[in-house]
Parts: structure tokens; C-alpha cells; sequence
């Protein structure tokens, strides 16, 4: 069943915490790189899945649920259904958007437990946790609140210090966080998961594994040198997928937010097909790929392979786990508590999504490093790059055959030597960009896109057609057939944008129903009429960049 021949693909993204607006930073990381996959392999006719749900669970949520006094039911909902608002508006579409706190998630979580239990995998220990005496409950992680031991900055989370970034061992003058009273210690039951026993598999599988990312596997096999722990994966709060004890579920106890939510990356496919066979076979026979930030490589590359392995791996491992960086905002780090950031909604108000698609991509290099947001060189990209090489280039090609052809595509006389180098550049592009995307470089792919248009503007200009209209039939006519490939190679990059040129070019349906190999054909012929014609792209305007910059440095 594993190595069939079924050309099928399964994406998934990093789900977002339903507690908290999408950001640039989001969708740079994971999303606009797993959805240009995904748009890739669709023109290439693969099967595919892109599967992403909201994290429901973890005690940040039930925090900010008691402090608004609402049920995190409906919390969750609000930020799951805002989440896909956000993402449909910059066209990052998935065929499942579900819960962690699904039905069929949490079926599915108990079910891998109860696997790991009988195969002596996860094991019972008595733990001593904080627990508030006024509040009548355990405080885990961001119950409690106190002073960073490392930077010394007050008021800080006992799981993270979000002045220093680091995660104290054991925060000072600790305090409940709901009514600030000093917690007391008691015993509590948890279950752990033996993540220590698979150190070995674990360094053989990223060893053997030649696709993951050098890079990140260098310093997860550094993690395993230095020891694994076992996991935690019990809380002491009543928001999450409950225990399964025979006949009788735990109240107030419930998993780990990271041990159930990695396993809605599968569930949500179960979900999706309604039957947990169909789903099994069809996972076990895709490719896998993982689409994620680097802040959560542990949890991949170490956690969530072992889970599968210790279910026996009934359902196959990663074949690839995307890893990127950190995206800045004008060189500094992006934080919502500062004010340093700029959210989704924010932006597509301001500019069209897909300038916002343009400007990341290309600047998403595949690594570790974190990228740059920056408004000036955003401004410098798309009125240079993708309005003055691109949207020229189309729009010439279209006006010309307008004005000068009545808007009907001429039937080519004779081709010079120019003709064909540039029929011959048709030919081979979709395989060069091709070759990069499904590499994971999309930032080269967009990168020889640009070149590729900026050699037909020069191809236009030394033709000079407006010298002599009459005899400028095959640039035209090659010219309109770059514009069609062209279309199709920024499909992934620029949707929205490339439909309409679609349009402009009166080509039936939608360009997904294109194939991505018929970017090297000449598909447009003599005597098809184009629509109507009108710029794509409206320049940005620098006043506006301005207000940007003066929004950050003045919050
Ligand atoms: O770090 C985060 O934002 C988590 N919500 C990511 C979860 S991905 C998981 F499900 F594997
Ligand atoms: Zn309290």
C-alpha cells in the first residue's frame, strides 16, 4: 500500500492558535509557501491535500476565555472562522480548514493514546504542580505569572519571558494568574510520553531521511546527543481532548495542546473523507510535507515522529518538513505586545493581496533565516519588478495587438533568429521554474519568472513594432504566447492577478484548469480575438509607504 503509484500529495500547515489574529510573520513562515505548493502541483495535476485547522486547546485560551467571561466554544469559533476570512484574502486556500476541538480530532487523539498505552509507551507519574487555593484549580504553564529569573522583568509567564525570549526553569515570586494570589504545591497525577526510548529510530530516520533540510536535521540530532525527555502530555484543566480511563473520563484532566494537535494534521483528513480507511490508505500512500516556522522544529522533527512510530506507524512519517525562518518587520523582531507588526486584514485593506504574495515570495529563501519586511524595498519590488517588468510586458503585448491588430492574435510570417531564441526560451521555462518550486525555492523560482519577462521586454524593445507594425506579426504572435506562459508560471505567485489577465486575454475558465506543462506550448493561435484590455497592476504610491513607516515608528 505504501509505495503505490498514486500521485497524491498531502500538505499541511502549521495550525494557528485560535487565540490571536494571523500576521505577516504567519504567512511568510508556513502558509504562502505551502499554498504556492499547493497551486503548483494542482496546474501539475497531482492529487493534493492542503490540511489546516485552528489549535483550539492550551491554556492561553482558557485564560483569555475567563477574563472574558465567554466559553472557549465560542472563542475558538470566532478566531477559526476569522482565520479563514484572513486567509481567503490572500488566497491561501486549503480543502480542510478544521478544529482541534473537533469531534473527530478528539476520537482520534484518545485513540492513538489508548494505542500508546497498551504498547507501554506512555506511563503514569506523580508530579508537583502549582494549584491556586482561591481559584480551586492547578495552574499549568501561563496560569502562573512572576519574575524572569534571567532578565529579572516582572509580570512574565512561567513557560515563557516574552522580554528575553527564554523559558524560565523556575519563575520568581510566582502568582496565580487569574487573581494574583501565590499558588501552593499539591501532587498531581500526569501521563508521560517515553520519548527518551526512541532516540535511537529517531537519529535513523533523519539520518537515512536525504530530503530534510541539513541545516535544521544538524542541530535536532545535536537535541538527541544531548538526551531526550520524556513528555508531559497531561494538563490539570478542564479545556482539551480528555483522558480516556476505562469507562470513565477524567474531568479536569486533559492532554497536552501538542499532543493533540499535530494529530489533527491526520484527523482532519479522516474528517475530510468521512471514512478512517480511505483516509489511512490515502495518507500512507502521498507524499507528506510538513509546512512549519522554525520555533517549532522540536515538536516536528522529534515529537511527532516518534507519536507515529509508537502507533507503529499506521500512519506514515514526513517526507519533507519545510523549515523556515522568522520573517522581521523593518529589521526588528515582529510583536503584537509592542505593536511591531502588521496583521492580515490590516494589509489587504491597504494594498491587493497578491502584492503582498509578490513581495514575500520574493524574499522567502528556504532556511533557517529569518527574512525582512521592509516597506521601502516592498515599494522598490513592485513598482520595479512586478509592475515595470511584468505588468509592462503584458500590457504592451496586449495594447500593441489592439491597436494595431484590431485585437486579433496575427498569423506569424517568417521568425528571425530573435523569434526563435525567445521560442525556444517559451520551451524551457516551466521546467527551470518547475524545478525550483517543487525544490521549495520559490524565491529563485519568482527570481527567473522576473528574468524570464525582462528578456521578452528587451526581445519587444529591439523589435521595435511600432516602427513598422505591418511586419511585426511574429513578435506579436510569440509575444501574446509569452504572456499565456507567463500567466501560467505566476499562477502559484500571483492568482488573483494572473486570472484577470486570463480574462483580458478572453481564454475560457480558469487557469487551473491549464496544465503546467503546456507552458512551453504555443497553445494561442493566429486569429483569436483578446478582451478587453486594462492595466493589472496600479503603482504604490510613496506617500502611503511613508504613513506605513511613521504608524511603526510612532506605536
Ligand atoms: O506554534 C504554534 O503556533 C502551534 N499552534 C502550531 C501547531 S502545529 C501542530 F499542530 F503540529
Ligand atoms: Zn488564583
Amino acid at each position: 500500500m505504501r509505495n503505490s503509484n498514486r500521485n497524491s500529495v498531502i500538505i499541511t500547515s502549521a495550525l494557528p492558535y485560535a487565540n490571536g489574529e494571523i500576521h505577516l510573520g504567519h504567512i511568510s513562515s508556513t502558509y504562502l509557501p505551502a499554498d504556492i505548493f499547493r497551486r503548483f502541483l494542482k496546474l501539475n495535476g497531482v492529487e493534493v491535500y492542503h490540511l489546516c485547522a485552528s489549535d483550539d486547546f492550551g491554556t492561553p485560551v482558557l485564560i483569555e476565555t475567563e477574563k472574558k467571561r465567554t466559553k472557549p466554544e465560542l472563542y475558538v469559533k470566532y478566531w477559526h472562522d476569522k482565520d479563514i476570512d484572513d486567509f481567503n484574502s490572500v488566497g491561501i486556500v486549503f480543502d480542510s480548514f478544521s478544529q482541534t476541538s473537533s469531534e473527530t480530532n478528539r476520537m482520534f487523539v484518545q485513540y492513538v493514546f489508548n494505542v500508546l498505552k497498551k504498547r507501554r509507551l506512555v506511563y503514569e507519574k506523580e508530579v508537583v504542580q502549582y494549584y491556586c487555593e482561591k481559584d480551586l484549580k492547578f495552574l499549568p504553564d501561563r496560569y502562573v505569572i512572576g519574575k524572569c529569573p534571567y532578565c529579572g522583568a516582572e509580570d512574565q509567564y512561567s513557560d515563557l519571558c516574552e522580554k528575553c525570549g527564554r523559558i524560565p526553569e523556575k519563575i520568581l515570586d510566582p502568582r496565580c494568574a487569574i487573581c494574583g494570589m501565590p499558588p501552593v504545591k499539591k501532587k498531581s497525577n500526569h501521563y508521560f510520553f517515553k520519548l527518551s526510548n526512541f532516540e535511537d529510530v529517531l537519529e535513523k530516520w533523519l539520518k537515512e531521511n536525504k530530503l530534510l533540510q541539513q541545516d535544521v536535521k544538524k542541530y535536532v540530532l545535536n537535541w538527541i546527543v544531548e538526551g531526550l525527555q520524556d513528555w508531559d502530555i497531561t494538563r490539570d484543566i478542564s479545556w482539551g481532548v480528555n483522558i480516556p480511563i476505562t469507562g470513565n473520563e477524567k474531568k479536569d484532566k486533559v492532554f497536552y495542546g501538542w499532543f493533540d494537535n499535530h494529530l489533527c494534521y491526520i484527523s482532519s483528513l479522516i474528517e475530510l473523507l468521512g471514512d478512517v480507511n480511505k483516509a489511512k490508505e490515502i495518507w500512507n500512500s502521498s507524499k507528506i510535507y510538513h509546512f512549519i516556522g522554525k520555533d517549532i522544529v522540536y515538536h516536528h522533527y522529534l515529537f511527532l515522529p516518534a507519536i507515529r512510530m509508537g502507533i507503529n506507524e499506521e500512519y506514515k512519517l514526513p517526507d519533507l518538513i519545510p523549515t523556515r525562518g522568522h520573517l522581521m518587520l523593518q529589521n526588528n523582531k515582529i510583536s503584537k505586545s509592542r505593536n511591531w507588526y502588521i496583521g492580515l486584514r490590516e494589509f489587504v485593506n491597504l494594498f491587493q493581496a497578491d502584492y503582498l504574495r509578490f513581495y514575500i515570495a520574493s524574499i522567502c529563501s528556504y532556511s533557517q533565516d529569518d527574512i525582512n519586511f521592509d516597506w521601502n524595498d516592498f515599494e522598490k519590488k513592485i513598482n520595479n519588478e512586478l509592475i515595470a517588468n511584468i505588468g509592462n510586458f503584458v500590457n504592451r503585448t496586449l495594447t500593441f495587438i489592439k491597436k494595431y491588430f484590431r485585437n486579433v492574435i496575427p498569423n506569424p510570417n517568417e521568425y528571425d533568429e530573435a523569434d526563435r531564441k525567445s521560442l525556444a526560451e517559451i520551451e524551457s521555462i516551466g521546467n527551470t521554474v518547475g524545478g525550483f518550486i517543487l525544490g521549495n525555492e520559490i524565491d529563485k523560482a519568482l527570481k527567473n519568472i522576473l528574468s524570464f519577462s525582462s528578456r521578452f521586454n528587451q526581445y519587444f524593445q529591439k523589435k521595435e513594432p511600432w516602427k513598422k507594425p505591418e511586419q511585426s506579426a511574429a513578435t506579436l504572435f510569440i509575444s501574446i504566447n509569452a504572456v499565456r506562459s507567463l500567466s501560467i508560471l505566476l499562477a502559484p505567485f500571483i492568482p488573483f492577478s494572473v486570472e484577470e489577465v486570463w480574462k483580458q486575454m478572453s481564454l475560457e475558465g480558469s487557469i487551473y484548469e491549464q496544465s503546467w506543462k503546456t507552458i512551453g506550448s504555443i497553445l494561442l493561435k493566429p486569429g483569436h480575438k483578446l478582451g478587453d484590455i486594462e492595466p493589472i497592476f496600479k503603482k504604490v504610491d510613496t506617500d502611503k509607504i511613508k504613513e506605513q513607516e511613521n504608524k511603526l515608528n510612532n506605536s
